[in-house]
């Protein structure tokens, strides 16, 4: 089954609003210098929230092909949360996508697999699409026990959904120890914990659910390395931090099969 590579920016806490509008148009404008056919590769990107607005209003007013989303939501609907942002805000604003449990979110905020599968089920019942992040630290890489970590997660953050809802997920696989330090995963050990997940989701749901979900890698992927991890078999993108900063170095990942 042929599944739609997908390449998001993860912008983390970059850019302001003005910024975001200038890189999004000049992102558009370098893939179309590119010829980038946006239905052989999904293009998103995901600002910070207050940046969201203006990435709507620039791409529904040139009419891009370049989807967004937000860094994180809420599990609450409204009400007393202060600082929190719900699913509703989200899909008012156009977003299709939302990263769920980044491993700084794990890290700084003390979130759980629990909860990243409670807010992976309020991004989906709201319409949008989770990704959903799991990975593991070093001293577990380590130790060798890397894939039973990750598969933990996996069992733990999708436990309550849908075969049709992990189906329309995205599960980025993120080694923290590869995350913002230059030393990205070898397409091999990306491909062994990508290929387990898959696994285990047609262990968990069935043979079409795993045939179907986009699992992405993420940590330190630039354009030198974009095309040998996604030539992988189970690899259908790339969660892109630093690199999707600069908008030569992304759209050369966007068109990695061109290189
Ligand atoms: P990096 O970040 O590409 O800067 O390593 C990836 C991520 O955290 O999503």
């Amino acid at each position: 089954m042929a599944r739609t590579p997908i390449i998001a920016g993860n912008w983390k806490m970059n850019l302001d609003h003005l910024e975001a509008t200038h890189l999004v148009q000049k992102l558009a404008w370098t893939l179309t210098d590119l010829k980038h056919d946006y239905s052989a590769v999904e293009v998103v990107v995901v600002p910070p929230f207050t940046d969201i607005r203006s990435v709507q209003t620039l791409v529904e007013s040139d009419e891009l092909s370049i989807a967004y989303g937000a860094q994180d939501v809420s599990t609450h609907d409204s009400g007393a949360y202060t600082g929190e942002v719900s699913t509703a805000m989200l899909t008012k604003l156009g977003c299709s996508y939302v990263v769920v449990g980044h491993s700084e979110r794990r890290e700084y905020h003390g979130e759980t697999n629990e909860l990243v599968g409670e807010k992976a089920k309020k991004v989906l019942d709201a319409g949008m699409r989770p990704i959903m992040c799991c990975g593991e630290p070093l001293e577990v890489r380590k130790a060798g026990t890397h894939v039973e970590y990750v598969l933990d997660q996996i069992n733990a953050m999708l436990a309550g959904l849908s075969a049709a809802e992990v189906a329309k997920s995205v599960i980025a696989y993120e080694p923290i120890w590869a995350i913002g330090t230059g030393e990205v995963a070898t397409s091999q050990d990306a491909q062994e914990v990508c290929g387990a997940i898959r696994v285990r989701i047609a262990e968990l749901f069935d043979q079409a659910t795993a045939d179907a979900v986009r699992i992405q890698y993420g940590g330190s992927v630039k354009s030198s390395n974009a095309a040998e991890l996604m030539a992988q078999p189970d690899i259908d993108g790339a969660l892109v931090g630093g690199a999707s900063l600069k908008v030569d170095e992304f759209a050369k990942i966007v068109t990695y099969q061109q290189a």
